[in-house]
């Protein structure tokens, strides 16, 4: 592997999320814009990479000194073919941190196939243990297969299996603590995410919104959170434990009250090939262009130096907001989060 890749702000840049389609099982209401609704929007799939393109950028990337890779979607597991190419990655010499982030709705299927070929660690999203409320959150009344693929990652050993839940006041704020016990009683790590104004931005509002300081106090009211060290490769969430005799964890993730800008190590690969430096801001740089010219390794790996370049310092998305406004127009469902 290479010496690193570093930006202008000396951020070193190990992690690498490909967003593999922008199709998804599930339509939650934060994700999915109107017009995505009406499946005008989806990506036909020439406009793809595909799993050949991908595996050239992926070696391209380990070459250069990305150690972790985060497959995500729309929803990762619902493209044609993909346990293949999973099985693919994982053959990449030099690629040893190869994770996953999906609803779950697939999970039960297919996580035996995902450990065999040397997947990690997996993150399912999940906003609600109510079954009806994922019914309208999502679309689809699919909570219990979902719980399947949560039980499912657990005995297969995949450790820890962490839950993104993201908190919408007035829509699941009523069950922090519900989430919050849950990490007392299983080993999962449960995530708290900040609604960020990104994705189907029209239904993120101040009111929705609610900081981790305010979930936190919530939290408090059922016991001790005590902080655990961060794991190497982890990403921004500050970890807890609700007590010392916890099986799992809490996590919360903060990009709007306390963003971990400075400390960001991420590119990301749209599905329509694009490098985004930043989830939050739209400025990204067409690699499938570059890749249908025919070009070199070489030119893949200027490319990716091109992006890291236009790397923004981070977003300043809390003084935006403020000033009211100041939402970004990206596509979650391209992006990946
Ligand atoms: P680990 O590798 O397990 O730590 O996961 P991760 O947090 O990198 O990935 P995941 O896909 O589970 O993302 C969790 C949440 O954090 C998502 O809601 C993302 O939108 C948010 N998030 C992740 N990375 C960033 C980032 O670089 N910037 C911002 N603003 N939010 C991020
Ligand atoms: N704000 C915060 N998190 C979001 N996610 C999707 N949209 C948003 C948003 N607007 C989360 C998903 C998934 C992760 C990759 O991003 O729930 O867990
Ligand atoms: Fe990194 Fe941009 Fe997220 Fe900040 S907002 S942590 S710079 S991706």
């Amino acid at each position: 592997a290479g010496s690193g890749l570093t930006d202008l702000f000396s951020r070193t840049i190990s992690y690498l999320r490909l967003s593999l389609t922008d199709r998804c099982n599930l339509r939650c209401m934060y994700c999915v814009t109107e017009e995505e609704e009406s499946c005008l929007t989806k990506l036909p799939a020439e406009d793809l990479l595909s799993y050949e393109e991908l595996l050239r950028v992926v070696k391209v990337a380990v070459n250069m000194g990305i150690t972790k890779l985060r497959l995500t979607g729309g929803e990762p597991l619902v493209r044609r073919g993909v346990m293949h190419f999973i099985d693919q990655l994982g053959n990449i010499e030099h690629l040893d941190d190869i994770r996953i982030t999906t609803n779950g709705v697939l999970l039960a299927r297919y996580a035996g196939q995902l450990k065999k070929a040397g997947v990690t660690k997996v993150n399912i999203s999940l906003d609600t243990l109510k079954p009806e409320r994922f019914a309208r959150i999502t679309g689809v009344d699919y909570f219990h297969k979902v719980w399947e693929g949560i039980e499912t990652v657990q005995k297969l050993g995949f450790k820890p299996v962490k839950v993104n839940m993201v908190v919408m006041r007035g829509i699941n704020d009523d069950e922090l603590v519900d989430f919050a016990r849950l990490s007392r009683e299983t080993g999962l790590q449960i995530r708290f995410i900040e609604f960020m104004p990104i994705g189907a931005s029209s239904r993120w509002n101040k009111d929705t919104y609610m900081s981790s300081d305010e979930i936190m106090e919530r939290i408090t009211t059922l016991g001790e959170l005590i902080p655990l060290q961060p794991g190497r490769a982890d990403g921004p969430a500050k970890v807890y434990r609700l007590g010392r005799d916890a099986r799992g964890s809490l996590g919360f993730i903060s990009p709007i009250s306390h963003h971990f800008c400075d400390r960001c190590n991420r590119l990301r690969l749209t599905s329509e090939g694009r490098l985004r430096s930043c989830l939050l801001h739209d400025d990204e740089v067409d690699l499938r262009a570059v890749l249908r010219r025919g070009c070199s390794d070489g030119e893949i790996a200027e490319t990716l130096l091109a992006a890291i370049r236009n790397k923004p310092k981070g977003h300043q998305m809390a003084e935006r907001l403020r000033e009211q406004g100041g939402d970004c127009h990206g596509r979650m469902s391209r992006i990946g989060g």
